[in-house]
């Protein structure tokens, strides 16, 4: 019984093929392991009787030893396929795979470069709350009760007033408010720009967002001119675009500013030859700026016959679009990494 038991897992292990990890380990289980039929047949041995047992007992070492001699044949030849399988060979000589670096948004390259240059002609950082008083992004910058920029359809009130005094909360609409808090608590001279976030109610387009970036400008002391504003600006137009920059001002008007002029800078696409960025003009326009109505220093407490001073705003995603030949405003916003990567290192 047990002697033909044998020949026939004799004979099925010497027929079978292994060649897989898989198979191996039920190789194992089956022939090797102390569950397996070889061990269960050396338990059986004790009910053999004593004149066969040691018969028997060769045969089943024989048949151990086969089963281990094949468990280590199958076994080192999966070792040496998986050796030369080719995805599993370890190439040192094939460049590394590059880390994936990240890159700063287009918003803060541009904010952070106007910032330097500004700074390193001697102006420091401010900044302001984004929900704001009336009194801050309105009255204090000399808007009349009626002014249309007051209007629902521009401004995010957050809580109308009833009575007479404006006295509503709102989203800032412009970084301007922050001018009059800087006032309001710094004497002269004041030389500071205010980069910040601003809302406005508009459709999301291309063109128009109801969330986007200034940064604004002041500078105030004795003696500020109109000409101070000039050279600040044709400084920076230089430092920003390039050496053969020129600006140019056309006069405009905003309620916290006499005289108000907007800033434009030659085309740096085109150099000033016309193309489709600034409209065939040569010129495209950067700021809005003036000399701080001096109803706005006296809101602010500061003596408007010592003092003057200049003031400017300017969008951060328009320089940037500018800056980069970006069409479309809702791409800073979307955080598609195709766009974002493409500002690695710049
Ligand atoms: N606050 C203006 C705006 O949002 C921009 C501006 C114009 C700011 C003239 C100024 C300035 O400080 O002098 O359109």
């Amino acid at each position: 019984m047990v002697t033909e038991r044998v020949k026939e897992l004799i004979s099925e292990i010497e027929q079978i093929t292994v060649d897989s990890k898989d198979q191996l380990e039920a190789f194992r289980l089956r022939y090797i392991s102390k569950k397996g039929v070889v061990t269960e047949l050396f338990e059986g041995l004790k009910n053999i009787p004593q004149e066969d047992r040691r018969a028997v007992g060769q045969e089943l070492n024989t048949l151990k030893n086969l089963a281990q001699n094949r468990f280590q044949e199958f076994n080192a030849a999966i070792e040496s396929a998986s050796d030369t399988n080719p995805e599993m060979v370890i190439d040192l000589t094939l460049p590394v795979v590059p880390n994936q670096q990240g890159s700063l948004h287009p918003l803060t390259i541009v904010r952070r470069r106007i910032i330097e240059i500004f700074e390193r002609m001697g102006f420091n950082v401010s900044y302001g709350p984004e929900i704001e008083k009336d009194w801050y992004n309105f009255s204090a910058l000399n808007f009349a009760d009626n002014h249309p920029a007051r209007e629902m359809q521009d401004t995010f009130f957050i809580s109308k007033s009833e009575g007479e005094v404006k006295d509503d909360m709102l989203l800032r609409t412009h970084t301007s408010n922050v001018q009059v808090r800087l006032m309001e608590r710094q004497k002269p001279p004041i030389r500071s720009i205010m980069p910040g976030r601003v809302f406005r109610n508009e459709a999301i387009s291309a063109r128009a967002h109801c969330v986007f970036h200034q940064v604004e400008g002041l500078y105030v002391d004795r003696n500020v001119s109109f000409k101070d504003l000039k050279d600040t600006l044709y400084h920076f137009a230089k430092e920003m675009f390039g050496k053969e920059s020129k600006i140019r001002l056309r006069p405009s008007y905003f309620p916290f500013t006499e005289p108000s002029a907007e800033i434009d800078v030659t085309c740096f696409i085109c150099k000033g030859k016309g193309c489709n960025i600034c409209k065939y003009t040569g010129w495209v326009e950067i700021a809005g700026s003036g000399m701080v109505d001096p109803n706005v220093l006296t809101n602010c407490g500061i003596d408007s016959e010592e003092y003057t001073g200049f003031a400017f705003g300017m969008g951060i995603e328009r320089i940037t679009m500018l800056r980069y030949g970006i069409n479309d405003l809702r791409l800073f916003t979307e955080n598609d990494v195709r766009f974002l990567r493409q500002f690695e290192g710049a």
